[in-house]
């Protein structure tokens, strides 16, 4: 197959990258040159796609499909899937399980109410989720049954540049008391982006088209097993002390961001992880051991690499000062009980 990936220089997009090119499909990628460089034996197009006139030059290739990573307006989308059309059958597109308006209050399924977003919206018309949602639309004004909606779950492994895994790899990895948030039995549902690309090229090579979300089952892990494992992999020994979700709350730990992938499983977050996934599964989604994707992580980190910094994202990660003075009241605490 002959592939157009829009991006595909950073995470997800360099792994889909990486698995077409494994399976001898030619590859092309579109982007800056900016934020990285593009993995060997892809064919390179430099070019904005935010300026109509660099999209243009698109229409002068033929594809079988386009992969779309870095689509985040939908006006953006908008402009390349018009283009698009016209040169490759099939639009893939990284979209989010934050397109459902109820997540993560309540569990959710493909059927479940999604944001409402005109195709054209800009970039302050909404926030990250209901601006994917445009994006989709746009994808699916023009490529109908042919758009592949891709809603993804929370992506861990090897390049992962928002740093979720690599923040808690390198915090363990330095030992010492680590403040480990909530239960260590909460099931998540982490998924390794090579098994992302691993489904996302089969779906391709089969012709797949229509939204799927794409998720680790139920347990992949649970937090305990994460932190411990990564404690097995960097050969530390770190002492892991679990506190709970209202005692960071009370702490003004921001979820998500401070202690990377934690949510309070309160009435607002308590279905993060419960994102049904039987189309990914019967359409042949497989998810290696959580600890090979860790393992490979900090592989990798060990050579050097690190996630770049994303200005336009929270602040990954909690201050030592904070973490220690938590620790300490939580102590304090129980000690007082
Ligand atoms: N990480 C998660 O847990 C998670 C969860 C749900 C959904 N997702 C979705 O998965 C996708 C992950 O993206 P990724 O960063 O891994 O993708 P990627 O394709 O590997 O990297 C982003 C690419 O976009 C290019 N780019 C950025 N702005 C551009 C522009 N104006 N014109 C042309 N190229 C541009 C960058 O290169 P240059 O800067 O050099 O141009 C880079 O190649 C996102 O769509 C995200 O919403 C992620």
């Amino acid at each position: 197959m002959r592939i157009l990936v829009l991006g595909g220089t950073a995470f997800l997009g360099r792994t889909i990258v990486t698995e077409a090119l494994g399976r001898d499909h030619h590859v092309t990628t579109f982007n800056r040159g900016r934020s990285f460089s593009d993995p060997p034996g892809v064919e390179v197009i430099r070019g904005d796609r935010t300026e109509r006139a660099d999209l243009e030059r698109l229409r002068a290739g033929r594809w079988d499909a386009v992969v779309d990573t870095s689509g985040y307006v939908p006006r953006v989308v908008n402009q390349a899937a018009a283009v698009l059309r016209e040169v490759a059958p099939v639009y893939a597109f990284a979209s989010t399980a934050s397109v459902y308006v109820d997540r993560p209050r309540l569990p959710v399924d493909e059927t479940s109410r999604v944001y409402d977003c005109a195709p054209d919206a800009g970039p302050d018309d909404g926030d990250y989720g209901t601006l994917k949602a445009g994006c989709e639309r746009a994808v699916v004004e023009h490529y109908g049954e042919a758009a592949l909606l891709l809603r993804l779950g929370v992506i861990v492994g090897p390049y992962e540049d928002v740093g979720r895994l690599p923040w808690w790899l390198s915090r363990i990895a330095r030992g010492g008391e680590v403040l480990a948030p909530g239960a260590p039995d909460v099931p998540m549902q982490l998924v390794d982006a090579r098994d992302v690309a691993r489904l996302t090229v089969d779906l391709l090579e089969r012709g797949e088209g229509g939204a799927l979300n794409v998720a680790g089952p139920s347990g992949h892990p649970t937090f305990g097993s994460l932190l411990s494992e990564c404690a097995k992999v960097t050969e530390s020994a770190a002492r892991l002390v679990w506190v709970d979700d209202d005692f960071l709350l009370a702490h003004d730990v921001k979820p998500w961001s401070e202690l990377p992938i934690w949510a309070p499983m309160d009435a607002e977050c308590s279905a993060a992880w419960q994102m049904a996934v039987p189309r990914a599964e019967q359409l042949g989604l497989r998810c290696r051991p959580m600890i090979e994707t860790i393992a490979d992580t900090w592989a990798l980190m060990r050579t050097g690499w690190q996630a770049r910094p994303r200005p336009e994202l929270p602040k990954l990660g909690i201050d030592e000062d904070k973490e220690q003075r938590i620790l300490a009241a939580w102590r304090a605490r129980a000690g007082a009980t």
